[in-house]
């Protein structure tokens, strides 16, 4: 293995499945018969909000029936044991990387527990269910709607997450399909910038080909097995 200082970690649904949180794409993936992108837009929130609010209501309320698994706890380990720079870079919105004890990580999809103000941008931490109408407590306009990024809209961090991927000897892609962007793109800025590029999956993902090392099986098994690697 090449020498390595500055590490970048892209996690996708794939690493709370053991915990129980069905992925988009694989089975269990639809919800009430819709698929995620016709759920997670900016348009279905105007023409449906209860719809919207019930589909991230529910997924919140399910966050308190889940826990890490060893992916989660392993790469918490590295964020902690890791003595170069590191950022994890989460897809999910769930909460399980910070409960597993990561601290240095970001949510580019943003997160089931805040609110977001859709009239001040204001962020509220959010717990239990949010109804469509919500008063916003910054500003008071009853605007509140969960805080994800939808379909059509910007990714959170961006710059953070450029910054990172241009600087990071070692890409590592988990429980991620590849099918969407712009994070499905990192691994070939990571690439472009001369980053080694590792994919751990429990299958090859849309992406595959782009990276130097694919291994295939479950997060819980190879991340642990992965980030003992890299500690040595
Ligand atoms: P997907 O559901 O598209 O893909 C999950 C991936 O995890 C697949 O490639 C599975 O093979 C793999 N997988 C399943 N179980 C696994 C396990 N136990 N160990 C390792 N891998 C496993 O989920 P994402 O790629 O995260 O966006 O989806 C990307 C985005 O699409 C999500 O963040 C979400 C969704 O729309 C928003 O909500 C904005």
């Amino acid at each position: 293995m090449r020498d390595i200082q500055s590490i970048v970690v892209l996690t996708g649904a794939g690493i709370s499945a053991e915990s129980g949180v069905a992925t988009f794409r694989g089975p269990g993936g639809l919800w009430e018969g819709h698929r995620v992108e016709d759920v997670c837009t900016p348009q279905a929130l105007q023409r449906d909000p209860e719809l919207v609010h019930r589909f991230y209501d529910a997924r919140r309320a399910q966050l308190t029936g889940i826990e890490p698994n060893a992916a989660h706890l392993a790469l918490a380990r590295l964020d902690a044991e890791w003595p170069g720079e590191l950022l994890i870079v989460t897809q999910n919105v769930d909460d399980l990387h910070e409960r597993a004890g990561a601290t240095r990580m970001l949510h580019m999809h943003g997160e089931l527990k805040s609110a977001l103000c859709a009239a001040c941008g204001a962020r509220e931490p959010w717990e239990g269910a949010l109804p469509p109408g919500s008063a916003c407590p910054a500003c008071g306009t009853a605007a509140l709607r969960p805080d994800i990024v939808f379909f059509g809209e910007m990714p959170y961090r961006m710059e953070a997450i450029d910054r990172a991927l241009g600087e990071a000897d070692l890409f590592v892609s988990i429980g991620t399909s590849g099918a969407v962007y712009p994070a499905a793109g990192f691994v070939q800025t990571a690439r472009y910038h001369g980053a080694d590029t590792l994919e751990l999956n429990l299958e090859p993902s849309g992406g595959s080909i782009w990276f130097a090392e694919s291994r295939m099986g479950p997060a819980g098994v190879l991340v642990p097995e992965w980030v003992a690697q890299v500690l040595g």
